[in-house]
């Protein structure tokens, strides 16, 4: 058995609640509102299980993180030595001159469909707020230029696509997506930035029917990633 198998993970403890679907500790508890489930799991009930994955801390402790079952009471080093063996090769990136508050959203997003790595083009802080922690399991570099950016996605040999509005943007609908690329989500309010546009093989647009020019950065990059996965994992052409 290795120190990362899967299949050490007895199945007889509970199933855990997710962070997301627990109550807020901060907020107090409202009477006329339903009692919330606790996050995650208690204390390891029983013999402790063998492998070096698990932690002896979340084993004694409980395992209060907002993680898949399978990897309940695993070391952090652990979870991600795991993901890492089974990352797509998809890349995320996302530009950063104004500090959008989409980022941390666009990191959570990425690591739940396991993207290769994310990357941050502009500035290196990014409030991180809505990756709920996220971050830590998966790979973020950061680019300081789009110049930097676009050498390092030739260098791997990954095809840059942007998604934005523009009038020669194409529909994401219909585009074949190629498996080894890099999607890149402009900010709230300017969008993707000319040199990143001019960089990019093609840009991709998302089709809208109601009233608004755009959806939130966010949202954008969740359809696109998710548009890759039902090419590349379900196998549905367009
Ligand atoms: C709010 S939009 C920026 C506004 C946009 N440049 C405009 O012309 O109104 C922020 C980012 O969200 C993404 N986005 C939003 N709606 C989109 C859509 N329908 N298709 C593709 N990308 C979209 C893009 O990455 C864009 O850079």
């Amino acid at each position: 058995m290795t120190s990362h198998d899967p299949s050490a993970t007895p199945p007889a403890q509970p199933h855990a609640v997710g962070q997301g679907e627990a109550q807020d500790a901060n907020t107090a508890p409202d009477d006329a509102a339903p009692s919330q489930p606790e996050v995650g799991l208690g204390p390891w009930e029983g013999e402790w299980p063998a492998g070096e994955h698990f932690d002896p801390e979340l084993l004694e402790n409980g395992d209060r993180r907002n993680v898949l079952d399978e990897f309940r009471y695993w070391r952090h080093e652990a979870i991600v030595a795991q993901l890492d063996t089974r990352r797509h090769p998809l890349h995320v990136a996302i530009e950063n001159w104004q500090h959008d508050l989409n980022i941390g959203t666009v990191v959570r997003t990425a690591n739940a469909f396991n993207a290769a790595q994310v990357h941050i083009v502009g500035r290196r802080r990014w409030n991180r707020r809505g990756a709920m922690v996220t971050d830590k399991y998966l790979h973020v570099r950061h680019h300081p230029t789009v110049e930097d950016f676009v050498a390092w996605a030739h260098g791997e040999g990954l095809v840059v696509l942007g998604v934005d509005i523009f009038p020669d943007s194409v529909p994401l609908e219909t585009y074949e997506l190629p498996e080894r690329c890099v999607m890149v989500f402009g900010q709230e309010g300017p969008g993707l930035s000319e040199e990143m546009r001019a960089a990019a093989k093609a840009t991709l647009s998302i089709a809208q029917y109601g009233s608004t020019r755009s959806i939130n950065a966010a949202s954008a990059a969740a359809v696109a990633m998710h548009a890759w996965i039902r090419r590349w994992e379900f196998g549905q052409r367009v």
